[in-house]
């Protein structure tokens, strides 16, 4: 499907736009767009500004490399919080720099050594910032790639003002480096506006399991001539299900990928794991928890059993009949031999 007309112009209320070339075979929806508001029509531009690509790409395919090793990858992507890592830490940035500011407009000369204090914390806190949310720009194509560029940029600017303005004060020029900080923030409060319509209009960072519940009661879905190492997708009430026979158990988990919805039934298995097409997320069978990101939030996981020659599947219980055949696993989720 292909839309030519500007969706604004042809219906403000709803309308949708598919975009083909993000990946083999992938299509990505830009958005569905009411009255825009405030910088909306300045974010749209830059979403559909295709020109960042030349510079954005050979970027985003270098620091891919950077994040491949799965040490690395995990640490950035939050894997040992369960979240996202780079939310938690720009408060850190952000909040040091503003509170900086506030000395710097209202503190007079008693609050000039927690001023400098703070904008030094800010500076420490950007560093890890930037290499967490250069982690998850890496996975970002199309739209989110070019707003993730332009956020990139504005708060890499405010940090190049930050350090400035320290180095101003060490100097003795507070007057100047009170009004680079200034300038600091302000820039900085665009890339934070950038980085919340990452977060919360292109839904990066989201996890895409987040609204999905699974069967409450056991569901038949298959019947129990699963293939050892072939895995299948099913529905079950509306929840794509990947089920998976593995040392002749069978598995399930939700076959959307929790970091951006690729199909982990189209992955690769081995170890009893699964490892997402899309960027290699990979998931214990048993559990759903997380080996390797960018996905830091486990995958929801189903209880499986055999009845008159079917597989059924439930979400987990914490009590109930069926306990006796339930399997603890390490990280404290269940599933049930078959
Ligand atoms: S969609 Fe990104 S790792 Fe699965």
């Amino acid at each position: 499907m292909k839309l030519d007309a500007d969706p604004a112009a042809v219906n403000p209320c709803r309308v949708f736009r598919v975009v083909r070339g993000i990946g083999a075979g992938e299509e990505a929806l830009i958005t569905a767009r009411g009255p825009e508001v405030g910088m909306q029509k300045t974010t749209r531009r830059i979403e559909q500004t295709e020109q960042i690509d030349a510079v954005a790409k050979p970027i985003r395919k270098m620091v891919g490399r950077m994040v491949r090793p799965r040490p690395v990858r995990n640490l950035l992507s939050g894997v040992f919080l369960g979240h996202p890592l780079h939310p938690g830490l720009t408060d850190v940035t952000i909040g040091a720099w503003g509170m900086a500011a506030v000395l710097d407009a209202i503190g007079g000369r008693d609050a000039e050594p927690a001023a400098d204090l703070l904008m030094k914390v800010g500076v420490a806190g950007a560093v890890p910032t930037a290499l967490s949310g250069l982690n998850d720009w890496s996975d970002t194509h199309g739209p989110e790639l070019r707003v993730g560029w332009i956020h990139a940029l504005a708060n890499s600017t405010a940090l190049s003002l930050h350090v400035a303005s320290l180095v101003m004060r060490a100097r003795g020029d507070r007057r100047t480096g009170r009004i680079l900080g200034g300038a600091g923030m302000g820039v900085l409060a665009v890339g934070a506006y950038l980085g919340g319509h990452l977060s919360f209009v292109r839904g990066v960072g989201v996890n895409r399991t987040a609204w999905q519940q699974g069967p409450a009661e056991w569901t038949a879905v298959l019947d129990d001539d699963l293939v050892e190492g072939e895995p299948v997708r099913v529905d079950a009430d509306g929840t794509p299900i990947l089920v998976y026979r593995y040392e002749g158990r069978a598995y399930a988990l939700a076959a959307m990928c929790g970091h951006m919805g690729g199909p982990l039934d189209e992955g690769t298995f081995a170890d009893g794991c699964v490892t997402c097409p899309w960027h290699a997320s990979t998931f214990r069978l048993a559990d759903g928890g997380v080996t390797r990101g960018p996905a830091s939030a486990p995958q929801p996981c189903f209880e499986t059993r055999v009845r008159d020659g079917r597989i059924e599947v439930r979400v987990p219980r914490a009590g109930g009949g069926e306990r006796a055949d339930l399997v603890r696993t390490r990280r404290g989720m269940v599933h049930s031999a078959t």
